[in-house]
C-alpha cells in the first residue's frame, strides 16, 4: 500500500474566518521522513489534521491512496496514525493497555490479535512495564510514548506527530528519539526541535502564512540561516550541523534494537477486563 501524501492547492479557513492554509502544495513519498517546520501559526498543526480527514480543506489531499474526504475517513483514519501535540487528547482509558487496545478493537480484531498488537505497540516504545497503570499516573515523557504506541497499534502506513519532543526533559527527549528512529513507517513530524529534525529527517519543508515556503534535504534548509531567519527559525547556540548522525533507518519492524515485546499473554491479562464498547 502506498502511505504517499499528495496536497494540491489546499486551502483552509476556520469557521472564524481565520485563513489558515493557503494552497499548500506538497509531495510526500512512500518511506519518506519529513520535517514540518515554520513559525508560530504557521499551519503545521492545521495541516496535519487534514491528514486523517479531521479537517477537510478545499483543493485536493490525498493520502495513502485515498482521496481524503466524508466517503473515506473511516479507513483514513485506520491508515494514518495522528499523534497529537499534547497525550492528553488521545489517552481516555483506565489502563494503558486498554487505550492501546481501543483502536485495534475498533477495527474489528479478535481479543487475541489485539492482545498482539497491544505487547508489539508498547514493546516498540519501551513502555510495557506501564501497561496495567492508568495514563494519568505517568510522566508526560511515558504519556507521549503510550500515545505513540495507541497510533502503532493500528499499524498505520503514515505516522504524523504534531511536536513530539514539546516539554520533554532531554534523558525523555533522547529516548522518544530512539523510539521514533526504530519506526520504519512514513513519517511527518512537525517540530520546533530543529536537531531533533535533523537526526531524524532526511527531508525539512518550512511553512510559513499558509504556505510552503522552503523545501529539500534536511541538511540543507538547516544550514541556510537566511531562510531560517526569514521565518523565525534558529538552530540553538553552539549546535554544530556538520556533526548531526543521521539516524539509520530500521531493517525491520517498529522495535527497539535489543527491545522486548510484552508477551500478548501478558499485555492479554491487562484486557481481560476490558468492556469491549465501541467509540
Ligand atoms: N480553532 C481555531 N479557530 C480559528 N483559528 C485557528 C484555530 N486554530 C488555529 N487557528 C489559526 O490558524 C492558523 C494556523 O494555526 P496552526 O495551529 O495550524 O499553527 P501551527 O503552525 O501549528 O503553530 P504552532 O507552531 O504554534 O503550533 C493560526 O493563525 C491560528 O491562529
Ligand atoms: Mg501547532
Amino acid at each position: 500500500m502506498t502511505c504517499a501524501v499528495h496536497a494540491r492547492e489546499l486551502t483552509y479557513r476556520y469557521p472564524d474566518g481565520r485563513q489558515a492554509l493557503r494552497g499548500v502544495d506538497l509531495h510526500v513519498e512512500h518511506g519518506e521522513r519529513v520535517a514540518l517546520l515554520g513559525p508560530n501559526g504557521a499551519g503545521k498543526t492545521t495541516f496535519m489534521l487534514h491528514l486523517n480527514g479531521l479537517m477537510t480543506g478545499t483543493g485536493g489531499l490525498e493520502v495513502a491512496g485515498l482521496e481524503v474526504g466524508r466517503d473515506t475517513v473511516h479507513e483514513l483514519r485506520a491508515r494514518v496514525g495522528l499523534v497529537f501535540q499534547d497525550p492528553d487528547d488521545q489517552l481516555f482509558m483506565p489502563t494503558v493497555a486498554e487505550d492501546v487496545a481501543f483502536g485495534p478493537l475498533n477495527l474489528g480484531l479478535d481479543r487475541a490479535a489485539v492482545a498482539e498488537r497491544v505487547a508489539e505497540a508498547l514493546g516498540a516504545v519501551r513502555m510495557e512495564h506501564v501497561a496495567g497503570r492508568a495514563p494519568y499516573q505517568l510522566s508526560m515523557g511515558e504519556r507521549r510514548r503510550v500515545a505513540i504506541a495507541t497510533v502503532l497499534a493500528m499499524h498505520p502506513a503514515l505516522l504524523v506527530l504534531d511536536e513530539p519532543s514539546a516539554s520533554l526533559d532531554p534523558r525523555a527527549r533522547r529516548e522518544l528519539l530512539d523510539v521514533l528512529a526504530e519506526v520504519e513507517r512514513t513519517m511527518l513530524v512537525t517540530t520546533h526541535d530543529l536537531p531533533l529534525a535533523a537526526e531524524l529527517c532526511e527531508r525539512a519543508v518550512i511553512l510559513a502564512g499558509g504556505r510552503v515556503v522552503g523545501d529539500g534535504p534536511c541538511e540543507a534548509i538547516l544550514a541556510d540561516r537566511a531562510l531560517l531567519a526569514a521565518y523565525d527559525l534558529e538552530l540553538p547556540a553552539g549546535f554544530d550541523l556538520a556533526r548531526v548522525e543521521r539516524r539509520a533507518r530500521p531493517g525491520g519492524v517498529a522495535r527497539p534494537p535489543g527491545g522486548r515485546a510484552a508477551s500478548p499473554a501478558q499485555a492479554g491479562s491487562y484486557l481481560n477486563e476490558m468492556p469491549s464498547r465501541t467509540r
